[in-house]
């Protein structure tokens, strides 16, 4: 069975506790979009990990690829490696050669650019993803396949320092010298891992292994679905997985849409359900909603219907798994975003474009209010996990069963705390047997 794990929001939308939740029913966990702008985080009792690179099914499946349209720093993976294996001494680790490398040089520019964009900043977790696919498609980029050769490093860290000439003036032959025996001695560590992960996974299929996807951020932060220009410099949507990992999208089984209750977002760019005051700072609290990768505060806001729709369009969502359940119960009342209104004209989009959310100055959100379902402790998390959705307060039944109407896609995973075991799957759900 194939199944990807996608986030349909602007990521962080509990992705890593969801694919850790799937990953023991699978003999591969596949990343195959972004770098370490990524943070995944896996609650197991008392532990928190935190995953950038690896994929957060590192922890319980047999296999884990980095695959090829990955960005990839090399140095930062070795410690991610290592601590994984600490946690998971078995795990097998299968890195693309064709995959992108992260250097110093692209984090500098990355910086650098950001500081030159001004007030029209994106608001980037500064790990140099952007620059990093510039170079990949400029073909200027260093692949992971170049680092068995210290020659083919220099030459191409030199190369990128020659054409982004004013970004990367401070830094000297010897800077390029210290940088390449870096990347070099990195990719001594990781050579034995590394083989055409694509290869691989198509071998895999035909064996009839089961494989999840593990996506990185969100479709609204999509290169060409998102809200241009604050996205990432990746497609993040499902369709992706045919180029960033090199198995057809026509075998991916089922997509799950990861989806908080509500909303939140790090970096700049329009947010049409976002809050502000004091109800932004509790929610924010309930959730602690800090970065993973940047520890930014996060801008949060009330479930967007409308931008909801179009993820799920852009990525083809199968079913949803629904996340942060108990921090939302946390608020008094809970609204959501139904429709966006122009303000000119009175017309209702409740199937928006990215270019509605991009100008939704001009328009208002139109909210709907509902009964919060107040406080989901330990023991009634005990009791859900128990007895599942008959369990649940009957306000949170109504705001699931709204969800699935609202958006044609049945609800097959709900999340309703940060450990793993919170969690509890429908019948809707299609799951490989348990490993
Ligand atoms: P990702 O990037 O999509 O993997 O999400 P992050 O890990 O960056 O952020 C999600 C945050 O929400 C993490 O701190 C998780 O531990 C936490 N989380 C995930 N699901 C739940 C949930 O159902 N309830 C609560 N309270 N926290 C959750
Ligand atoms: P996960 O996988 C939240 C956002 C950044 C910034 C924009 C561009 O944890 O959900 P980049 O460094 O990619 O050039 O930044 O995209 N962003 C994320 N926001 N979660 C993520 O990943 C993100 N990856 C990128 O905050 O606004
Ligand atoms: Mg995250």
């Amino acid at each position: 069975m194939i199944t990807a794990v996608v986030g349909i929001q602007f990521g962080d939308e509990g992705k890593g506790k969801i694919v850790d939740f799937l990953s023991g029913r699978f003999h591969f966990v596949v990343r195959f979009n972004g770098g370490r702008n990524a943070g995944h985080t896996v609650v197991v009792g008392q532990e928190k990990y935190k995953f950038h690179l690896v994929p957060a099914g590192g922890l319980r499946t047999k296999n884990i690829v980095l695959a090829n349209g990955m960005v990839i720093d090399p140095i930062a993976l070795v410690d991610e490696i290592r601590a994984v294996q600490r946690v998971n001494p078995d795990l097998k680790i299968h890195i693309s050669n064709k995959a992108h490398v992260v250097t110093e040089l692209h984090r500098a520019i990355d910086r650098k650019e950001e500081e030159l964009r001004g007030a029209s900043k994106i608001g980037t977790t500064s790990q140099g993803i952007g620059p990093t696919y510039e170079d990949k498609y400029s073909r200027n980029g260093i692949r992971i396949e170049d680092l068995s050769s210290r020659s083919a490093i220099k030459e191409k860290l030199l190369a990128i320092r020659r054409m982004k000439g004013e970004l990367l003036k401070s830094y000297s032959d010897a800077d390029i010298e210290r940088i390449g025996e870096s990347l070099y001695n990195s990719g001594k560590s990781l050579e034995k891992y590394v083989e055409p992960t694509d290869r691989l996974l198509n071998l895999a299929w035909s064996q009839k292994k089961d494989i999840l996807f593990e996506g990185a951020n969100g479709a609204l932060l999509d290169i060409d679905f998102g809200l241009f220009p604050y996205v990432t410099s990746s497609n993040t949507v499902a369709g992706f997985i045919s180029c960033g990992a090199g198995l057809s999208f026509r075998k991916v089984d089922t997509v799950i849409g990861v989806m908080k209750g509500y909303v939140s977002k790090v970096g700049a760019g329009p947010f049409p359900t976002e809050l502000s005051g004091s109800l932004a700072d509790k929610l924010r609290e309930a959730g602690h909603e800090y970065g993973t990768t940047t520890g930014r505060p996060r801008r949060v806001g009330w479930l967007d219907l409308p931008a909801l729709r179009y993820s799920i369009r852009v990525s083809d969502i199968d079913l949803l798994a629904v996340t942060n359940l108990d921090t939302l119960g946390l608020m008094d009342k809970i609204s959501l975003g139904e429709a966006y209104v122009n303000r000119k004209t009175g017309e209702e989009i409740t199937d928006p474009d990215a270019a509605h959310m991009k100008r939704i100055e001009d328009y208002d959100v139109k909210y709907r209010e509902l009964k919060s379902w107040g406080e989901i402790d330990n023991s009634l998390r005990k009791e859900i996990v128990e007895n599942g959705l008959e369990a649940m307060p009957s306000e949170l039944k109504e705001y699931l069963k709204m969800i699935e109407m609202e958006t044609g896609r049945k609800v097959g995973i709900i999340s309703f705390g940060n450990r793993r075991e919170y969690t509890i799957i429908t019948d809707s759900l299609k799951l490989p047997e348990s490993r």
